[in-house]
């Protein structure tokens, strides 16, 4: 396995893969992997020739206040687990190789902005957060040109903003996702859940727990969201959580209607200084 830093030196090998016809897959993450990351790694593995995958913490997507300082930076430990998972290229560029400042020649740098579902939910909550996403991806693809591009359902509101990316701006990368890999409690495996002491992981729990409830009732016959929707964050409330949403919506994000088969329930809430996200998508 090679890590590869530049930008330049990922180009070269892309073309050597390129020429000798080889399918690419791509899998976006900010490093500090877990489980859920190498599940990702298995199915580029299982869908293509080749598999890079980035490891950068991205400083555009963070907001004003948020962790990008305290973002867990683990390279070494986190090549070794690509390289055992047979990875076969992890690129790590730094800020600087991603966002030069003699870009910024006294202009702003270019943004890649996908309206409407970004300004939703999470990102009515962290603004500017998906066009740091989408920019960043945006980067990428053009960079790594991938076939195909692997990400997890945890963030399914940025799998939504990615699919719309792709589609508006014609890339011609596949877009897979995977199920949300969870602890044995069902806390969904996570980068910040580094960051709760072990009674805040059985505490953090009770997301999955609301969710699954909630999909039980909508599943018995339910269909008064905004009573669910309230009740679900009352727990979380109860259970020493600061919610910050608790929302059942339609696949595609919007608000549901009766006659909606495809439903997500998704929640975002704090321990702590820890925010975390999680969703369950029930098919009707
Ligand atoms: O999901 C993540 O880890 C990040 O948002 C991503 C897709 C790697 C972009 O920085």
């Amino acid at each position: 396995m090679n890590i590869i830093h530049t930008i330049s030196a990922l180009r070269q090998q892309v073309a050597h893969y390129k020429h000798d016809g080889k399918i690419i897959a791509f899998v976006p993450t900010m490093g500090n992997l877990h489980q859920g990351h190498l599940q990702l790694v298995a199915m580029a593995l299982s869908e293509a020739d080749i598999v890079i995958c980035s490891i950068f913490v991205n400083p555009l997507q963070f907001g004003e206040g948020e962790d990008f300082e305290q973002y867990p930076r683990t390279l070494e430990a986190d090549a070794e687990k690509l390289k055992q998972a047979a990875c076969d290229i992890v690129f790590a560029p730094s800020a600087d190789e991603m966002y030069p400042q003699s870009d910024a020649d006294g202009w702003d740098q270019t943004q890649v902005i996908v309206p409407g579902i970004s300004e939703i939910l999470d990102g009515a909550s962290r603004p500017g957060h998906f066009t740091g996403v989408a920019t960043i991806v945006a980067k990428f693809f053009n960079i790594v040109q991938p076939d195909k591009a692997v990400f997890g359902e945890k963030d399914y509101q940025q799998l939504q903003v990615i699919k719309q990316l792709v589609k508006a701006l014609c890339f011609p990368v596949e877009i897979l996702s995977h199920a949300i890999v969870r602890e044995a409690s069902g806390l969904a495996m996570s980068s910040r859940n580094g960051f709760l002491s072990n009674e805040q992981k059985q505490q953090a729990a009770g997301i999955y727990k609301i969710l699954h409830s909630t999909e039980q009732q909508i599943l018995d016959g339910r269909r008064d969201y905004a009573l669910l929707e309230q009740k679900a964050a009352e727990f979380l409330n109860q259970q020493g959580f600061v919610v910050d949403y608790v929302q059942i919506r339609a696949a595609d994000l919007s608000p549901p209607i009766e006659q909606t088969k495809n439903l997500v329930v998704l929640a975002a809430a704090s321990l702590g200084s820890t925010r975390l996200i999680d969703n369950r998508q029930i098919s009707l």
